[in-house]
This record gives structure tokens, C-alpha cells and sequence, in this order.
């Protein structure tokens, strides 16, 4: 085993992942990319197990972007396949783990299959207590961004809002989950170095870490060293400390 790096692993509040690198798996591997997603399950289960053990309290998971419907339909299929199979067979874990499950994203183009199963899954894990989920499906950060606006620009057209009273504060409150706390740490794996339109509002003060592995590969020693790393950052906010 890989040794850990050094420090002190500390566990932040609020954690986001860009799960990515299943298609290269599967093909280092010599498989179909679609075993990748399917590999890419285990380790989902293995993260979100080990965050809500840790006492994380908000997980997102980037699960299938804006970007992604440009995929060939063979892919999407599948994964949404894949989707509705981890809904099913999982929900026995989120409950074990006391997780509530959410779903941050654009509903218009899911099926109405994919659509029943995420609602019943939420509202079956609506009153857990524990780490807050949300599966960021058909997710955009410009398209929430978007939502966002459209959402107080009715309201400023109803007369309910004057332009001057929009704020921060107010933008935020119109995201689709403002309730979960803005990433102190977002992990990206694959060794990719992007942002790939994720949470772009809420990840302006967050610190980022990139992981070689392959998103299937992602294990708890991983999780453990991204947190041994966020342990040694100093986060300023802009102020001097
Ligand atoms: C991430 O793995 C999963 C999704 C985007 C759904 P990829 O499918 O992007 O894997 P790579 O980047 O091609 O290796
Ligand atoms: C980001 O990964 C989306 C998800 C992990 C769901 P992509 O593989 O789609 O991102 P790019 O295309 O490499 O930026
Ligand atoms: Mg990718």
C-alpha cells in the first residue's frame, strides 16, 4: 500500500467530487467504458459510506453534467441504467448511514423512470439526519446560475423584488439546494485540472484537489489523503491572517 502522505487528517464540512476518469479505467483496463461507470458505483458507495462515517455533513457528487447529453446515446442509456440500479440497490446503505439523498440539477430532460426513483429515493431518505447527498444530474453550473436568475427576474417583474434589493444573499437562496453549505473542498479525480461547470457559484472559496486515480480506483485511503491535504491548506478568504 501506497504510504499517506504526512499531517493531520481533518474532516471538512462540506465536500464536493468530480467523479471522473471511468472511460479511461475501462480502457486501461480493456474493457467497454461502460464498465468503468459501472466500477465507478463501488466507489461512490465506498465515498459516500466513508463521508458519512467521518461526520462529513454535505457530500455533492457530480454524476452527469449539462455537457453530458452530448455523449452517444449508447453511453447516456447506460448510464442512466446504471443510475437507476444504484437507486434501487443502495438505498439500503444511505439509510444504514443515515444520509438524505437530494438531487441538484435541471429535471426537463430525465425520463420520467429516472425521475420517479430519484423522488421516491428522497423522500424515503427525507427524514434521515445524517450527511446530506446531493447528486448533481443534468447539472450545470451556468444553467443553475441561469435558474437563478430567471427565478428572481419574475419576481422583480411581479413587483415582489426591486433590482436594488438583489444581493448575494438572494442569488443564493435562489440555488437549487441553498441549504447545503458552499464545498470547503472539492476533489477532482484523473489528475484533471478543471472546473468542468460545477457549483461555479459556490466553489469560490473552496480548495481544490486533484487525484491521479481513476474515479473506479478512488478508495478510502484516497478520501483520507484529499482530507490530509485539505489539512494543511490556510484558508485567508481574502483577509491576512
Ligand atoms: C466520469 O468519467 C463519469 C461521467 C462523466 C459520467 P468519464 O466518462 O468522463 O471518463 P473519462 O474522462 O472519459 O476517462
Ligand atoms: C465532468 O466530467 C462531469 C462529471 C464528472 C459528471 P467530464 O469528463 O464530462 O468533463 P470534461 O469533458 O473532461 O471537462
Ligand atoms: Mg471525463
Amino acid at each position: 500500500m501506497k504510504s499517506q502522505p504526512a499531517g493531520e487528517l481533518v474532516v471538512p464540512r462540506s465536500v464536493a467530487v468530480i467523479m471522473d476518469g471511468n472511460g479511461r479505467w475501462a480502457k486501461n483496463a480493456g474493457f467497454e467504458r461502460i464498465r468503468g461507470h459501472e466500477r465507478g458505483i463501488d466507489a461512490v458507495r465506498t465515498t459516500v459510506t466513508e463521508c458519512a462515517q467521518l461526520g462529513v455533513q454535505a457530500l455533492v457528487l457530480y454524476a452527469f453534467s449539462e455537457e453530458n447529453w452530448q455523449r452517444p446515446q449508447r453511453e447516456i442509456d447506460l448510464l442512466f441504467k446504471l443510475l437507476k440500479r444504484f437507486l434501487v440497490e443502495e438505498r439500503g446503505t444511505l439509510m444504514q448511514n443515515r444520509v438524505r439523498l437530494l438531487h441538484s440539477g435541471r429535471r426537463e430532460r430525465l425520463a420520467k423512470d429516472v425521475l420517479q426513483l430519484l423522488d421516491d429515493t428522497v423522500a424515503a431518505t427525507a427524514g434521515n439526519t445524517g450527511m446530506k447527498l446531493s447528486l448533481a444530474i443534468s447539472y450545470g453550473g451556468r444553467q443553475e446560475i441561469v435558474d437563478a436568475v430567471r427565478a428572481i427576474a419574475g419576481k422583480v417583474q411581479r413587483g415582489d423584488v426591486a433590482p436594488a434589493a438583489i444581493d448575494e444573499a438572494m442569488l443564493h437562496a435562489h440555488l437549487y439546494h441553498p441549504e447545503l453549505p458552499d464545498p470547503d473542498l472539492l476533489i477532482r479525480t484523473a489528475g484533471e485540472r478543471r472546473i468542468s461547470n460545477f457549483l461555479l457559484w459556490q466553489v469560490s472559496y473552496s480548495e481544490i484537489h486533484v487525484a491521479d486515480v481513476c474515479w473506479p480506483d478512488f478508495g478510502k485511503d484516497h478520501l483520507h489523503a484529499a482530507f490530509r491535504d485539505y489539512g494543511q491548506r490556510v484558508r485567508k478568504f481574502g483577509k491576512v491572517t
